[in-house]
């Protein structure tokens, strides 16, 4: 494995998801992998799980890390190519991207969609842009559009709690939020949902369709109570509109979830990327339930970073 952006870098996913699974039955069984090896965090974001997970990860097989958040601690990044620099940018993406390629043998980067400039985020611009000037592998953090160690982490979260014998009904649904929020989680998940046999439904309200390219052949809903019918898990998460891009639109109807709501469910497993504004996304009795896997879902972002570390170290040892 040479990058990790997508479930496109995944050859095989079932076997990933298994691996990951060894893995957390015997973190430090690879200890010595990463010896003398330094992963580069890079944040233009906040993170509590993604920062710390991958810091735990790269501990557990020896990997030395150095964060850096960019936008408080670094100087200030130009992103035009040929830019004339006389404003309040101090340095290129290309010089710091390739400086840190100095230090590090793999370098993730988090950089949120910016949801003022459509084709900005949707062509993952700063992305591309760091990962064409450095010379090492580059893993996500979280880009613009997709969240991958995120999405990992719930098909790992996921295989651990199904029912033998049943193909499971996976539903997510949108949720309400007072800010606009990125859609990477939603893309991501459905993006992996659509690589599993699994039956998946997406539930949102009208003008909050998701872009085309990540939910394929996903079954869309526009009757949340409809599509929570017989779920074996329902995933919840806010993303603002795709069409009108990054904004909020008024919903007239209540989309948060309760208890009540998940009545005709199958007694479904509740998931959330987290973080997560309680008792406006989620109410506390569907977060706080016996049937939450949210902090499950934060255990398994350590071994969804270690097994793709491990992958990565693994390959271009081998080059
Ligand atoms: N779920 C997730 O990525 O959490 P952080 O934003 O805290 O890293």
């Amino acid at each position: 494995m040479k990058r990790f952006f997508s479930v496109d870098d995944v050859s095989n996913l079932d076997e990933l998801v298994n691996d990951a699974i060894l893995t957390k039955k015997k973190p430090l069984n690879k200890s010595e992998l990463g010896k003398g090896k330094t992963l580069g965090l890079v944040f233009l974001n906040s993170s509590l799980r993604t920062r710390l997970s991958t810091i735990k990860a790269a501990q557990n097989l020896g990997i030395k890390t150095l964060t850096l958040n960019a936008k408080q601690e670094a100087w200030l990044w130009e992103f035009e190519d040929g830019s004339i620099m006389n404003t309040n940018t101090v340095e290129h993406i290309k010089d710091a991207a390739n400086v840190l390629s100095q230090y590090c043998d793999v370098i993730g980067l988090r950089c949120f969609a910016g949801l003022e400039n459509k084709e900005d985020d949707v062509s993952e611009k700063i992305y591309s842009l760091f990962e064409k000037y450095a010379t090492v592998p580059l893993i996500s953090l979280e880009s613009a559009t997709l969240h991958p160690f995120q999405s990992l982490a719930d098909c790992i979260t996921i295989k651990e709690n199904l029912s033998a014998n049943k193909k499971p009904k996976i539903v997510l649904t949108w949720a309400p939020h007072i800010k606009s929020i990125p859609h990477a989680v939603a893309n991501s998940f459905a993006q992996w949902m659509n690589r599993t046999d699994y039956d998946f439904v997406i539930t949102h309200p009208e003008g909050y369709e998701l872009d085309a390219k990540f939910t394929q052949n996903a079954i869309i809903e526009y009757d949340q109570k409809k599509a929570l019918q017989d779920a074996d898990f329902v995933y919840i998460k806010n993303w603002s509109s795709f069409k009108n891009y990054g904004k909020i639109i008024s919903v007239k109807e209540d989309w948060m979830l309760t208890n009540k709501k998940l009545e005709k469910t199958n007694n479904a497993k509740i998931m959330h990327c987290l973080p997560v504004r309680r008792n406006i996304e989620v109410s506390d009795e569907v977060l706080d339930c016996k049937n939450s896997l949210i902090y499950e879902q934060a255990n398994n972002r350590t071994f969804a970073a270690q097994i793709i570390l491990e992958k990565i170290i693994e390959s271009n040892e081998k080059s």
